[in-house]
């Protein structure tokens, strides 16, 4: 068994653990962690469900002191993820709106294209990065030569949102966040916006004059940000259970397949396990008084196993009635990129498929977890 709920997430197979935190109480605390745990999907759910009083940043720290005043601190501290009230309001509506416009049978073949570019001497490791973030950059609107790059410096940039970033990460970080600031101005200066792509639907809808605001601008980056952990372990970890499942290579011979096949990975297995919330100012969250301070780490991938929430859930169901799941999140703060992730990475893994990867192989060869406080994404040795 794992040490606790953080170091779950890299661990094997964590979700035995998960089980024993739902048997426990609603909010357990933990003292290693110095965290209340939550592990069960009601609760959870009621967490989520309180915004007012659970925060997504603590309230003296808005912005990690350690990239506070730097680019990286610039662009995070403008983050809608980041942000709860005036701030998040601001830019959610229009960042939401643009992508529930996308025309996703589009956006598939898009980056099922931009796949297909990625070289196949890359390793297979990095490639599950390089495949969605160079799509959402496509699909922003940002030239077919200039996609490596944005991909190179976003991966500097996400670097630095982790609390295991080291001092050399988070100068790389400052500096990709500095350079990708530049190049979103370039882009959204660019007269008019190449129509169709994410960034116009943005523009349009925020009804904003130019020069952008530096805040729109942060947000535009934030697309990229937020695809790119979660989506590059979504792809890894629907890779996995192919491997795990020989059954499922059959599914996969269809596009509809493949796409059941992820969604019920990121229900099964998803890439982002956890997440955390601030108290703002006192609330009792299923019976439990929670004090102005206290710091809670809601396990997601854990509520997706909930049997109350999903029935059979250890099973893994590419059709499956009612499939529930909280890894992108719930109530006002939720994924507005969820459809799209589940397209790029059943556009990833149809052309990782097209490669004749031997998946025996990959399978004997095996993988660990990279090495994170809530990410899981597959490192294949
Ligand atoms: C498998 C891939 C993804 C997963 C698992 C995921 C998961 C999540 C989760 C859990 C949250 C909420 C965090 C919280 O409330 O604490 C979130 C927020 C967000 N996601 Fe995703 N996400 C994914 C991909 C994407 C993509 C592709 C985009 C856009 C291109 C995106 C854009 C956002 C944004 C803008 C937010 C902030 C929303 C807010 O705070 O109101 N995500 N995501």
């Amino acid at each position: 068994m794992p040490a606790d709920p953080v170091a779950a997430v890299t661990y094997a197979d964590p979700y035995p653990f998960y089980e024993t935190l739902r048997a426990g109480p609603s909010l357990a605390w933990n003292e290693s962690l110095r965290l209340w745990v939550a592990s069960r999907a009601e609760v959870i759910e009621a967490l989520l469900l309180a915004p007012g009083a659970l925060r997504v940043r603590p309230v003296a720290e808005p912005v990690p002191r350690v990239i506070a005043g730097s680019p990286a601190g610039e662009v995070f501290g403008h983050l809608v993820r980041m942000n709860d009230g005036p701030a998040h309001a601001a830019h959610k509506p229009a960042l939401q709106r643009a992508l529930a416009g996308l025309d996703l049978n589009a956006a598939h073949a898009a980056a099922l294209q931009v796949a297909r570019q990625v070289p196949e001497e890359q390793s297979l490791s990095d490639t599950l990065f390089a495949m969605p973030i160079q799509a959402v950059a496509h699909l922003l609107g940002f030239a077919p030569e200039a996609l490596p790059q944005v991909e190179l410096w976003m991966r500097d940039f996400v670097a630095c949102l982790s609390p295991l970033s080291t001092e050399p990460q988070l100068r790389r970080a400052s500096s990709a966040a500095d350079a990708l600031m530049t190049r979103f101005e370039a882009l959204a200066a660019g007269t008019p916006p190449r129509h169709g792509t994410l960034l116009a639907a943005v523009l349009a809808d925020s009804a904003v004059g130019a020069p952008l605001s530096r805040a729109l601008l942060a947000n535009l980056v934030g697309l990229l940000s937020q695809t790119c952990d979660a989506t590059a372990g979504l792809l890894g970890n629907s890779l996995v259970a192919l491997l795990g499942e020989p059954a499922l290579r059959a599914i996969a011979r269809t596009r509809d397949g493949l796409h059941a096949i992820v969604e019920e990975t990121a229900r099964h297995d998803p890439s982002v396990q956890n997440t955390r919330r601030f108290v703002a100012q006192p609330v009792t969250i299923s019976g439990v008084p929670l004090e102005a301070g206290d710091a809670v780490l809601l396990v997601l991938a854990s509520a997706n196993r909930d049997p109350a929430f999903n029935a059979e859930p250890d099973r893994f169901m590419p059709v499956r009635a009612q499939r529930r799941m909280l890894g992108f999140g719930h109530g006002v703060h939720a994924c507005p990129g969820q459809a799209l992730a589940c397209t790029l990475a059943a556009a990833g893994l149809e052309a990782l498929l097209a490669r004749s990867l031997d998946l025996d192989a990959l399978r004997e060869r095996g993988w660990h977890y990279r090495p994170s406080a809530n990410a899981r994404i597959p490192f294949f040795v």
